[in-house]
């Protein structure tokens, strides 16, 4: 592994919750993601179905989790299934998880192979009356189109146990895992820590003339090199115009003298992720222009993000953000007060310049599981990344830190992180 490990104390806690939250004499099961192909016979690397890795701390391919608290025999109430290892897949794959070790790190201490999940289900199905099944029920889920193996699951309870009653385990585990505890915060702090050091290290390689590609593998160099387990999503590494493309990741143009990077990148540490966006110039002086522009978005930034605190409503938040960024906006001059003034409210003249939301939950996924009509509580992590993009002008600027929310307002997980003009100039000075 490449993190020590998390306390199985963690994970034994995080099923307690969840347990306590389901209705009477019900089993819930949730299981590994699939090991995604690509072509031939390769595969993508493997990144764990994260309510399996909340409930279990269990990182591994096939594995199965099945809590039953109301089973008569106290042995059957937390069942882990893992694939069985062998001597052929050691010589093929190494190491696999053993029963030992699986219960050491999950705290699950009945451990079967993954061959005995179906005959082990079907004596506690007998016993049982509901199911809470697993289900990617993200608003912007990207699993719609395809059969992933939580869905294979449903269709083979169904099918075998068309009687019993069915209900949603992501309704209990979004709302448990929007609020992070201490081992949670700790792990994003130490993505956010990585990502301070790739940072640092992209702004000492930057000159004119580089590839916006050669920045990404300074910035993944350090990130692997500090014990991340990759990045937390493709890296925007979006130098002049490309910046005003929101998610632009393919990092290919050069960067030309004159031009602003944005840089909006994370680090997976411990399955935890860190989101983070950072600008600056190419030649290693900001314009006049470029100051403006990230000065106003900066100011968004330091305001906006006073707001993140309990009792807080992500609706009135962003209605409140999209204020101070209108606000810039005028003083930049790409909008006039008096239209403003006179604007559709449903039609708001400041969506041309800034287009997306400014605060997601931020945890096992980057954009959290979690209900928005929430209000903000302390141990949720969330963003605040305002942004001004200018394509006529080839300028796009989003500032982006972390925020834990605490009883009296939040903590900025990034405030580490070089933000303020001067010291990024500073960084990038050569001798
Ligand atoms: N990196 C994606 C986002 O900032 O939400
Ligand atoms: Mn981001
Ligand atoms: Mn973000």
């Amino acid at each position: 592994m490449r993190y020590p490990k998390l306390p199985a104390s963690l994970f034994i806690r995080n099923r307690k919750n969840f347990t306590l939250k389901m209705e009477p004499n019900a089993i819930a099961i949730f299981t590994s993601n699939d090991i995604m192909p690509t072509n031939a016979d390769d595969v993508m690397g493997f990144a764990q179905n994260n309510d399996m890795f909340y409930l279990s701390g269990i990182d591994q391919e096939e594995s199965i989790l099945l809590l039953y608290p109301d089973a008569e025999l106290p042995e059957n109430r937390e069942i882990l299934f893992v694939k069985e290892t062998s001597d052929l897949i050691k010589v093929w794959e190494g190491d696999k998880l053993t029963m030992e070790q699986a219960a050491e790190v999950s705290g699950v201490k009945n451990v079967k192979w993954l061959k005995d999940f179906e005959l082990a289900l079907q004596y506690m199905a007998f016993e049982a009356d509901i199911f809470y099944l697993g289900h990617n029920e993200h608003k912007k889920t990207t699993t719609a189109e395809m059969l992933t193996r939580q869905d294979r699951m449903i269709t083979y309870c169904k099918e075998k146990y068309p009687l019993h009653d069915y209900k949603r385990a992501a309704k209990i585990t979004r709302e448990l895992r929007q609020i992070k505890s201490k081992e949670e915060v700790d792990s994003i702090q130490k993505a956010v820590d990585i990502s301070i050091g790739g940072f640092k290290r992209v702004l000492k390689a930057v000159k004119t003339g580089l590839m916006e590609y050669e920045l990404e593998a300074e910035l993944t160099y350090e990130l692997l090199k500090k014990g991340a387990k990759r990045n937390a999503f493709l890296p925007i590494i979006a130098s002049g115009e490309n910046a005003c493309a929101l998610h632009y990741n393919t990092n290919d143009h050069e960067c030309k003298d004159g031009d602003m990077i944005l840089m909006d990148f994370g680090v997976c540490y411990a399955n935890y992720n860190s989101d983070t966006t950072r600008c600056f110039p190419v030649n290693g002086k900001f314009s006049n222009r470029q100051k403006e522009v990230y000065k106003a978005v900066l100011h968004c930034l330091k305001e906006g993000s006073k707001l993140l605190k309990p009792g807080a409503v992500s609706a009135e938040y962003e209605k409140e953000m999209a204020k101070l960024v209108e606000e810039q906006l005028i003083g930049l001059g790409l909008l006039n007060a008096e239209e403003v003034k006179k604007q559709d409210p449903q039609k708001p003249l400041y969506k041309k310049y800034f287009m997306h939301g400014t605060a997601h939950h931020l945890g096992l996924d980057v954009h959290d599981v979690g209900l928005y009509t929430r209000p903000f509580e302390a141990g949720m992590v969330l963003t605040c990344e305002p942004g001004i993009y200018i394509p006529e002008e080839g300028i796009g600027c989003r500032l982006e830190n972390d925020y834990l929310i605490t009883e009296s307002g939040n903590i900025n997980l990034a405030a580490e992180m070089p933000i303020e003009i001067e010291e990024i100039e500073a960084l990038m000075q050569r001798d």
